[in-house]
């Protein structure tokens, strides 16, 4: 079914077609600051930021990389990953959070998604206890956009906060210093609990020679200053010399190797297995028209092990599919949208949310929801206080929570669905995802309604309809994936075959955790 905007078809392209666009998205992302500064970078001995991760994890394991498209289209599409690279990796056995800056990207300096990313992966850390290893080369704040990166809560001194305070809770922070790394890029290796510098490169100065040379006239250069040597010979501000950047990553992963139990995944507790029906046949089975109707069952078929979905409650508000299966061995409840939801859909979801918590069974949640059933008949079944029940069950769940945008998140039902306010361990989007209070469509009858009934009746019918194509195209921009992806409202874009590893890989870090068993009774709501 095609689309209409101003009497104009637009027809989405197929998922196909998207998976092509997001891995030229990817890939132009991947090259950072470009040819000109890799050349750069690596006249001076120096590895780009990608393959120093690729030297430090274990052979053959994956790398869960966040947020790869911070920053998309911001800045004149200037800094590609918000110039650092985020995600989860194993060292030695052990799943660490590598949170690594880009020097090819402004010196490795913080814009506001920077930040964004930078705070996002720590928090990931911290609930997840893993070890976090910074690989350092940065700027500090990007001065332009200061009054964006440094003086809020969120923004750069909240990096240091969570450093100190995941020290003190026993999560080891550790970084390896590969470049200049000034004023707020200082404190990242200052409140380290291990520091290594390499040698000839690695410097540390709470202010380079330029604010030296400012405040106090002195001119100094930036080795003597706050070189490698310097720190660990003299000041004791880093812990280890090493004389190149491949023998840093070595010593890296001598530390993480004597670091004991911490970041050792749990197994799951029954062995993976593939879907019988073919992932690969998501792309033909998802239609990016999200008005064009399909049954989410043929997803989960394709993303759970064997293909085994038990339903729970099929029969009973059957716009929400619920039900449990396994994720490469880990067991999980799924909440999948069929359609609109209505009080029946979400007081069962209540039900299902309440199951699982006391069954302690992680919980994921596929969204693809244009909201909430309205009008009289809804209203006066109480769509409200039941819509409330679905928002208070996932706020209060205490198993992991994890969402992915297979579709449309609109409205309540992004928070019935657990939204990013709902706090999943990670919310993942599909190219084809649209998120906004409401659709384009809706959003432009919305407001020109409201401007028709404020003028009463007396309004300039060419100027509504130039408030009607307005908020489309606001909200058409707005709802974009890519949109939202450079924003940080979600942890990346992935492709719809790639679901089932990703999540998997979620899973396996929670899968140890000490959970809250305390006795919770099952409410029927
Ligand atoms: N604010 C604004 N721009 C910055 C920046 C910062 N903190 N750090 C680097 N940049 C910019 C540079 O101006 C340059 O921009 P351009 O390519 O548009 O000309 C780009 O990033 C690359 O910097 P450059 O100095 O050429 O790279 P380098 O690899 O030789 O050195 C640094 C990297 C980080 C050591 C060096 O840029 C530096 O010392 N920056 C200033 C650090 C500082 O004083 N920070 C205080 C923040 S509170």
């Amino acid at each position: 079914m095609a689309r209409t905007d101003q009497g104009i078809s637009i027809t989405p392209p197929p998922l196909a077609a998207m998976i092509e666009t997001l891995r030229g998205h990817h890939a132009l992302a991947a090259t950072g600051g470009g040819e000109k500064l890799r050349a750069r970078h690596e006249s001076r001995g120096k590895i780009m930021v990608r393959e120093r991760i690729d030297l430090l994890l274990d052979p053959q394991t994956p790398f869960l990389e966040l947020s790869p498209l911070a920053a998309h289209g911001l800045y004149g599409n200037e800094v590609p990953g918000a110039g650092i690279v985020t995600g989860i990796g194993i060292v030695e056995g052990r799943a660490c959070m590598l949170i690594a800056n880009d020097a090819t990207v402004k010196g490795g300096s913080f814009f506001a998604e920077t930040v964004k990313k930078h705070l996002r992966a720590q928090e990931i850390a911290e609930e997840h206890r893993l070890p976090c290893l910074y690989l350092v080369d940065c700027g500090g704040a990007f001065l332009p956009e200061q009054d964006r990166v440094f003086p809020d809560r969120d923004h750069f001194g909240g990096t240091f906060y969570n450093q100190c305070r995941m020290s003190a809770a026993g999560i080891p922070q550790i970084s390896l210093v590969f470049g200049g790394c000034t004023a707020g890029g200082a404190y990242i290796p200052a409140l380290s609990d291990q520091v290594i510098m390499v040698k000839g490169t690695g410097r540390i100065h709470l202010g380079g020679p330029p604010i030296v040379k400012a405040a106090i006239h002195e001119i100094v250069d930036g080795e003597t200053l706050g070189g490698a040597e310097m720190h660990t010979l003299v000041s004791g501000v880093s812990d280890h010399l090493v004389e190149n950047e491949m023998e840093g990553l070595a010593k890296l992963r001598e530390i993480v190797g004597a670091l004991g139990e911490i970041g050792k995944v749990t197994a799951p507790p029954r062995p993976a297995t593939p879907p019988k029906l073919d992932p690969a046949e998501l792309v033909d089975i998802v239609p990016t028209d999200l008005r064009r109707p399909y049954d989410v069952r043929e997803v989960i078929a394709r993303m759970v092990d064997d293909s085994a979905f038990s339903a729970f409650k099929p029969d009973y508000g059957a716009t929400l599919v619920t039900g449990f299966a396994h994720i490469h061995g880990y067991p999980v409840g799924i909440l999948a949208n069929n359609g609109v939801l209505f009080s029946e859909a979400a007081v069962k979801g209540a039900h299902f949310i309440e199951l699982c918590d006391q069954r302690q069974i992680p919980l994921i949640f596929l969204q693809n929801i244009t909201g909430f059933m309205v009008g009289t008949e809804a209203e006066r079944g109480g769509i409200a206080k039941h819509s409330a029940k679905l928002v208070y069950a996932v706020s209060n769940a205490r198993v992991p929570k994890y969402t992915v945008l297979i579709g449309g998140s609109y409205g309540a039902g992004n928070y019935g669905m657990c939204g990013r306010g709902f706090r999943p361990r990670f919310l993942f989007s599909w190219p084809n995802a649209r998120i906004a209070t409401m659709s384009p469509e809706v959003a432009a009858t919305v407001v020109t309604e409201l401007r028709r009934q404020s003028l009463k009746g007396a309004g300039d019918e060419a100027a509504i309809a130039e408030l009607d194509r307005r908020t489309r195209a606001q909200f058409e921009e707005q709802s974009d994936p890519y949109y939202a992806t450079a924003r940080l409202w979600d942890d990346g874009i992935i492709e719809p075959t790639q679901t089932r590893d990703v999540l998997g890989l979620c899973l396996a870090l929670s899968a140890g955790e000490a959970r809250d068993t305390g006795p919770r009774p099952v409410y029927r709501m």
